[in-house]
């Protein structure tokens, strides 16, 4: 029926499984000893650019947990480099862009530059891991949605309120779809990229778009989502479709595109499903937070999930957003093996 191999892909088809397929979102990330002694040599964009180097990282997680997928490791704002805006990675800082976008000359002067040369080492990665992996998972790609990429452009920043993205959403719609219709191309053209070199699913990360209302959402989002899911889909690779703080947005979300919709910890798994209705699978959702409690207080949330996803075809365990840095590496395989065992069929 399935095994590793094949658990996540069928998952994200619906069909059924042996077991309920795990990975975790940033498992290639600094809770791994192995990714920070590698830090302390590189900086992060070098490893992004470096395919051997990025390769490496991203099979970090499997060579550790009997995770049933691997995470490609770049980063959703690599796209916006090539655009002339100056991204770096501050230490202890996060993401900055050195130039902001706020007005429409701003969206006017980004640069256009054909995504597939200017990420050709992306594409490179992909091509080594999947050689690497050799079928043993299979290997997932990502692109952030234009939402959430808006955000850091405008910003400059992360952000609490998204003051500058919401201003020129309202000041400037014009501006705003023309800005979200570029990003909805790159996206697009970066994603077919991705696939061409061997990504066997694709994850979308519109990460803050719960900072938005459904009106909001409905006019200043989900046309450009509707149009870059609608190009994805021809690509033949299941798509996810994820975001945090979406509790008021999933039923738009799920309108918009993608076969799995991810789910944040903040909504009841098995609720939010019902609500989606069964032609879409979901992901999700344990807090990241509980991976710092007790094992066997990991477990009976592991068993909480499984017991709202009840058996349904379509799950894909996952946690609700990110593992932190901090996470006990042992809680990780906690986690990981809870799936695995309690969700035997
Ligand atoms: O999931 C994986 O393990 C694959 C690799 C991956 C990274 N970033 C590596 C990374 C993925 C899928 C991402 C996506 C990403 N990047 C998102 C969407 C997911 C989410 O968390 O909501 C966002 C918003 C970003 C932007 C970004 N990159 C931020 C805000 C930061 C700094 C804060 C943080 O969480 O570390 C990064 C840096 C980053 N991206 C690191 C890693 C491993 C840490 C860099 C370091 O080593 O210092």
């Amino acid at each position: 029926m399935s095994d590793a191999s094949t658990r996540f892909l069928r998952a994200c088809r619906r069909e059924p499984t042996d077991r309920t397929p795990v990975w975790l979102m940033r498992q290639a990330g600094r809770f791994l000893p192995e990714y920070r002694a590698l830090r302390a040599r590189h900086g992060f964009l070098e490893l992004c650019k470096t395919p051997a180097l990025a390769a490496e990282v991203t099979l970090l997680p499997i060579r550790r947990f009997p995770v049933d997928a691997a995470i490609l490791f770049a980063d959703i704002l690599l796209v916006l480099e090539p655009m002339g805006v100056g991204l770096e990675f501050a230490k202890g800082d996060g993401p900055v862009i050195a130039r902001p976008v706020r007005t429409g000359a701003d969206v006017a002067g980004l640069a256009r530059v054909p995504v597939d040369t200017a990420l050709a080492f992306v594409l490179e990665t992909i091509a080594r891991v999947r050689t690497e992996l050799a079928g043993r998972v299979p290997l997932i790609g990502f692109a952030g949605a234009p939402f959430t990429l808006a955000s850091y452009l405008v910003e400059g920043r992360g952000s609490r309120h998204y003051v500058h993205t919401k201003s020129l959403m309202y000041r400037e719609p014009a501006a705003w779809h023309t800005l979200m219709a570029h990003l909805a191309d790159v996206t697009v053209e970066y994603v077919r990229a991705q696939v061409g070199a061997g990504a066997q699913a694709v994850q979308l990360f519109d990460s803050w778009v719960g900072c938005l209302g459904p009106d909001d959402y409905r006019e200043y989002v989900l046309p450009h989502m509707r149009r870059a899911l609608g190009a994805i889909a021809a690509f033949g690779v299941p798509v996810i479709h994820f975001g945090t703080g979406t509790g008021a947005l999933l039923e738009l979300m799920r309108d918009a595109g993608g076969d799995v919709i991810g789910l944040d910890w903040r909504v009841d798994l098995g609720d939010a499903w019902d609500r989606l209705g069964p032609r879409v699978g979901v992901q999700g959702n344990l807090d990241p937070v509980a991976l710092f409690a007790p094992p066997d207080a990991i477990r009976r949330q592991v068993a909480r999930i499984l017991a709202r996803a009840g058996g349904r075809p379509g799950h894909v365990f996952n946690l609700g957003h990110g593992v932190l840095p901090e996470t006990p590496v042992e809680h990780v395989a906690a986690v990981v093996d809870a799936v695995h065992e309690l969700s035997a069929r």
